[in-house]
């Protein structure tokens, strides 16, 4: 079967990270035969240039046009100095995450070769964990209001929803990446100590679920020693899942705790496939760098890694994980980019890793 793949590189760095990504997976899908199209058609969606000359990030017709694929293969959207961020993210990836249900959000962190860890001690090894996020529901509804404003009575309000539904299928989630690791370690994200209606209920759940997988070990921590925990010890996390918020620090502390920003990717993820996933690197547009060609395509290469996991293709997927590895520890300051000390540019690594793809 095809693997069909919209390719949405939009704004700043998004341009110059995506063609290395494109390389390397189609390096990949060479070796391993992968019948995979990555369709390039959509090279102003999701751009500020497009929006300034119609007046919006997308055309109409964007959701019956991408639930035509598998997958949306995403660069990174933002050009603040021409349009707020709120408009670009939200007439965008935010529509994206919303409509497809993209209720997984997905971020590996991983001490990686090469790369300087910024907690103190750490081997490569020592840091290798799973955040999962649940990005539809829970901190983030939009249900609440602000009450007389402006008066001495005034307030606000902002309700939290957990639903079975939302809660089960985020942590059904976790509880099977967990028992496909060789740890098969749960960690959950709470603070019913404090949160003292909806976190027990997310704890209520976690403890239900944990009776379908008695081999997965399960610990729960609340979210102030959680992050603290992150920093301190982070050999100890193998699979972490946490409501939208607390999921939201964690997917960001966790990455930042292993380096650039520049290697990390992320899913966002529809398990059931009935809408396409999306994968993307961590990082955004950068327009302090944009057009310099020296973004680190790494981020990038990775989503496309994550991307070809999360089909099934496991084989093509771990050679490209062992050609970012090889290629940090062994590409040296000409290949490397400037973001991890080196004097490289971007196409200059994407090749190095494609190449490697195709040889290692
Ligand atoms: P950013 O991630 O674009 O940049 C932060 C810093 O990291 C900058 O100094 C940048 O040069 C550096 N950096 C980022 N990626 C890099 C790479 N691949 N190689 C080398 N250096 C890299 O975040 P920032 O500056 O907060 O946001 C810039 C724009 O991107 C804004 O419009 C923001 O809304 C948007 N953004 C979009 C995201 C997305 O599309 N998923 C995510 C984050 C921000
Ligand atoms: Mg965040």
């Amino acid at each position: 079967k095809t693997l069909r793949v919209a390719v949405i590189p939009g704004d700043g760095i998004g341009q110059e990270v995506m063609p290395e990504g494109i390389a390397c997976l189609k390096a990949a899908a060479k070796r391993y035969d992968i019948d995979i199209q990555l369709d390039e058609k959509f090279q102003d969606w999701a751009t500020c240039d497009r929006y300034v000359k119609e007046g919006s990030m997308l055309p109409e017709n964007w959701k019956e046009t991408l639930q035509q694929y598998d997958s949306i293969y995403f660069g990174a959207v933002g050009d603040p100095a021409r349009v707020p961020d709120h408009i670009s993210l939200w007439g965008s990836l935010i529509q994206f995450r919303r409509e497809f249900d993209q209720y997984i959000s997905l971020r590996p962190c991983r001490l990686m070769p090469g790369i300087k860890c910024p907690l103190a001690d750490k081997k490569v090894g020592d840091i290798d964990f799973w955040v999962v996020r649940e990005n539809t529901e829970g901190e983030y509804s939009s249900i609440g209001g602000k009450m007389f404003p402006g008066t001495d009575r005034e307030f606000v309000v902002q309700d939290t929803i957990m639903t079975r539904h939302g809660v089960d299928r985020v942590l059904k989630y976790a509880f099977d990446l967990a028992q496909k690791r060789p740890r098969k370690k749960l960690t959950s994200a709470t603070k019913s100590n404090g949160i003292s209606i909806s976190m027990p209920y997310w704890d209520e759940r976690v403890k239900e679920m944990h009776q379908q997988y008695p081999d997965v070990e399960v610990d729960k921590y609340h979210i102030d020693i959680l992050t603290a925990f992150f920093v301190l010890r982070p050999e100890a996390f193998d699979v972490v899942v946490g409501s939208n918020l607390f999921g939201d620090i964690l997917s960001d502390l966790g990455p930042a705790c292993t380096g650039s920003i520049g290697v990390a990717p992320s899913g966002n993820i529809n398990p059931e496939g009935r809408f396409p996933s999306l994968f993307e690197p961590v990082h955004g547009s950068a327009p302090d760098i944009a057009g310099k060609g020296i973004a680190n395509p790494i981020g990038a290469i990775w989503a496309g890694q994550m991307m070809l996991m999360h089909y099934g293709y496991k084989e093509a997927a771990d050679k490209m994980m062992e050609a970012i590895e090889v290629a940090l520890e062994k590409g040296g300051p000409n290949v490397i980019t400037p973001d991890l000390g080196g004097k490289g540019d971007c196409a200059g690594l994407g090749g190095h890793i494609a190449k490697l793809i195709e040889t290692l």
